[in-house]
């Protein structure tokens, strides 16, 4: 299929589908013109853009969401990765009905809490933990363990990843190609590091030459700038799965290999599961993969949809807490998302759950796949678990350079078509789906229909 004439049926597909589009928000429209006289651009996230303006949602129940219109989509966005509980789960409005009747806010530790501490721990086989209360402060934390316990300041972070918005990790979060290949301050030309700009203003100066690039997938290049880098760098991190790109899996042996490496320099791996981990296995990483870190970070589906976050592992490292390693928050495992949490880890994120979900993934995967065969449209299915994708390249991606080879013209021209086909997507060629719970096999039919349709229209 000619590629360029791809591209051109996907702007045309872009441009109907998105005026269509408009027509049936108008309630949007109206929120927006309100909303960004008191909220920059009119959200509480710059992830909540929308152009020209955002779908606002105002209801959610099972797998559906309303929008302020009061129109249904089926709700595979997931609230980018959190809901795989579904919506207004019963068990979690019953959580919470009672914690709100008992306690909202004590600022003090309770019995709920304790609870979900031990749920994750045996879950993620962590011998302690902390909570706080987003994936940003749960990788702000662990890597403030790192360094405390290490006496050192530099991080090594895979090129092109995402985890959260403090200062120590905005940088090469999607880097533009042409600044890919340069080397800032201290990387020279050919090393298998480098160091970079921020991707935000606002980061200090002081803290450009503290993080060393390295691509995904490539054990050799943290090896050698571990060893470039002799007794300096406090930790790895990186998402054991990339989920800011589509999704790309580790190599298998890299995890492993990852581990063995901070070992050898005495250097903390730290996982950023804040999107994986609830939603790829029960375990998340350790059960999936085999290979544990040294230090983990969680948040998003593990809260049940509360606003919750979590960082934790071997109690050699987690005891720095209590060794001068700033570690507070006044709503630190509060009531509300302490009993959300618990009932989502308990009562409904059960061994069964994930089978349900794996069935419905693998169902959606599956059925995106035989259109992209059918049609021959260049793209390519990951399923794994709630998540999954389509990445608009015909092979795999194995890191953020393989990225820059998909085609997001065709994703701009699925967004619309799909949402007025009545499927909440994620608004960004980098996310994927999120299945939840009360997802049903005719939610991932109709997905699979609409997809197919748009397969069918883009090549035509
Ligand atoms: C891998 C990863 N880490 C960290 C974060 C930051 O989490 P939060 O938005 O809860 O601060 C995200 C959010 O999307 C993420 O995907």
């Amino acid at each position: 299929m000619d590629l360029e004439r791809l591209k051109a049926r996907a702007a045309e597909i872009a441009e109907e589908e998105t005026g269509k589009l408009l027509s049936t928000i108008p309630g949007s429209k109206e929120l927006y013109a309100r909303a960004a006289k008191s909220l920059p651009s009119g959200v509480s996230s710059n992830f909540q853009v929308g152009d020209p303006y955002p779908i606002y949602l105002q209801r959610g129940k099972g797998s559906s969401v309303w929008d302020v219109d009061g129109t249904e989509y089926k709700d595979f966005h997931g609230g980018f990765g959190v809901n795989i509980v579904g919506h207004a789960h019963p068990k979690i409005v019953e959580a919470l009905t009672k914690a709100a009747q008992n306690a909202i806010h004590f600022a003090v530790t309770t019995p709920d809490t304790v609870a979900l501490a031990e749920a994750i721990c045996e879950r993620f086989q962590l011998e302690q933990m902390r909570f706080v209360n987003s994936g940003t402060e749960a990788t702000m934390d662990a890597l403030r363990v790192a360094r405390a316990a290490t006496g050192r300041d530099k991080i090594i972070k895979m090129e092109g990843s995402y985890h959260g918005h403090h200062d120590s990790v905005l940088f090469s979060v999607v880097p533009e190609a042409d600044v890919l290949d340069m080397r800032f301050h201290t990387g020279a030309e050919g090393q298998a590091w480098y160091t970079t700009e921020p991707t935000s203003k606002g980061i200090p100066h002081a803290l450009w030459d503290t993080v060393l690039i390295v691509p995904f997938n490539d054990a050799g290049a943290v090896e050698q700038a571990l060893s470039d880098n002799e007794g300096e760098v406090a930790a790895v991190i990186l998402e054991p799965v990339m989920m800011n790109i589509g999704i790309v899996e580790p190599n298998p042996g890299y995890l492993q290999a990852l581990r063995d490496a901070c070992e050898k320099h005495g250097t903390v791996l730290i996982y950023d599961e804040v999107k994986c981990g609830g939603t790829i296995a029960y375990g998340g990483t350790t059960e999936r993969y085999g290979v544990r870190p040294h230090l983990a970070a969680y948040a998003k589906a593990i809260g049940g949809g509360s606003t919750i976050g979590a960082f934790g592992g071997e109690a050699r490292f987690m005891e720095w807490v209590g060794k001068g390693a700033a570690q507070q928050g006044t709503f630190n495992g509060n009531p509300l998302s302490s009993a959300a949490g618990l009932a989502a880890l308990t009562q409904v994120l059960t061994k069964d759950a994930y089978d349900h979900l794996s069935k419905l993934g693998q169902m959606l995967a599956e059925g995106c796949s035989r259109a992209i065969a059918e049609t021959g449209v260049p793209a390519h299915t990951v399923d794994l678990g709630a998540k999954g994708c389509v990445s608009y390249r015909a092979e795999k991606l194995t890191n953020y350079r393989d990225f820059l080879e998909t085609h997001p013209e065709l994703y701009w021209a699925s967004y619309p078509w799909m949402v007025n086909r009545g499927i909440f997507m994620t608004p960004g060629d980098e996310e994927q789906w999120t299945i939840s719970v009360q997802h049903t096999e005719e939610d991932i039919r109709t997905y699979v229909e609409a997809f197919g349709e748009f397969c069918q229209a883009l090549t035509g």
